[in-house]
């Protein structure tokens, strides 16, 4: 997937959108909700796109959608591309090229995944502080283009420390305003910070590997997020990441995993992870 395919990309998103756009928000499953309070929006459906590859999963819609939060002209990415989907790591990560090309600097990476933590409870939030790649393949592999970024790329802070102090910030101010008055929350119950360890899917994990990964020092498991964080640093844009916790990581319950808990989930939290990421984006901006 070469550089000028992303430009071709780039532009064509650019003439359906003239203001100019530098945050840019990546929905998980159950979390795509957010596009639709968007203002003046314009929806471009992933077909449309050149270069673009299909979503194929439910619950993502597969659109990009322009538009304002706020007063300020963000592009929100209304599902994503899988590696477990059959896409190539190339096509998984092209969005995020093509973003790069637009002149967007930062990103806001959400999904869904499986707490590893009993402290972690389904409907909580993690604040992404760090990854571990296991989906056994890095994104970069191949010939590198030198326009895009550097061939081996420094990931020592894949999670930026100012976002991640900003999301931090605000999640205690929404914390304080809703659980006010003596309601027995902490903040904690809200939002965690933690590892998100990515495995390529799309079986959900066995007992066995879910103690693995804890080992490991993952608190939080899921299928995303991990190819577009390192193709958005390889090209220097600024990466928040914030999972939706939608289910206890296999074994950890006598509950079994199944997508549409994950779905259900993601909309039961999705006035308050909406509300955190409102404020972030005029935060970053
Ligand atoms: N494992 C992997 N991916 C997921 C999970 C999980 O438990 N929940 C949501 N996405």
């Amino acid at each position: 997937m070469s550089y000028e395919n992303a430009v071709e990309a780039a532009e064509f998103i650019k003439s359906k959108y003239a203001k100019s756009i530098d945050t840019v928000i990546v929905l998980g499953s159950g979390l795509g909700a957010f596009a639709d309070d968007l203002e003046n929006e314009v929806r471009i459906p992933y077909e449309a796109i050149p270069h673009f590859a299909r979503s194929t999963v439910e619950g993502h819609a597969g659109q990009l959608v322009l538009g304002e939060v706020g007063g300020i002209s963000i592009a929100v990415q209304q599902g994503r591309f899988h590696y477990y989907e059959g896409y190539d790591m190339e096509q998984v990560t092209f969005p995020m090229r093509t973003f790069g090309r637009m002149g967007i600097k930062n990103v806001i990476l959400t999904n869904a995944a499986g707490s590893t933590s009993t402290e972690m409870t389904p409907g909580s939030l993690m604040l992404i502080s760090d990854h571990l790649n296991c989906m056994g393949v890095n994104p970069l592999r191949g010939k590198n283009d030198e326009r895009f970024g550097a061939r081996f790329p420094d990931m020592t802070h894949v999670y930026d420390r100012e976002f991640q102090e900003i999301v931090v910030a605000e999640a205690e101010s929404i914390a304080q305003e809703r659980f006010k008055n003596g309601v027995d929350k902490k903040l904690t119950d809200f939002l965690h910070r933690g590892i998100y360890c990515a495995l390529s899917g799309p079986t959900y994990e066995t007992p066995a590997e879910v103690r693995l990964y804890r080992l490991l020092g993952a608190d939080a498991v899921g299928m995303s997020t991990v190819p577009e964080a390192v193709a958005a640093r390889h090209q220097g844009m600024r990466v928040a990441g914030i999972s939706c916790i939608t289910n206890f990581a296999a074994g950890m319950t006598e509950e079994l995993i199944n997508h549409a808990e994950v779905m259900e989930t993601g909309e039961r939290v999705a006035e308050i992870f909406k509300e955190l990421l409102r404020r972030t984006i005029s935060r970053i901006n």
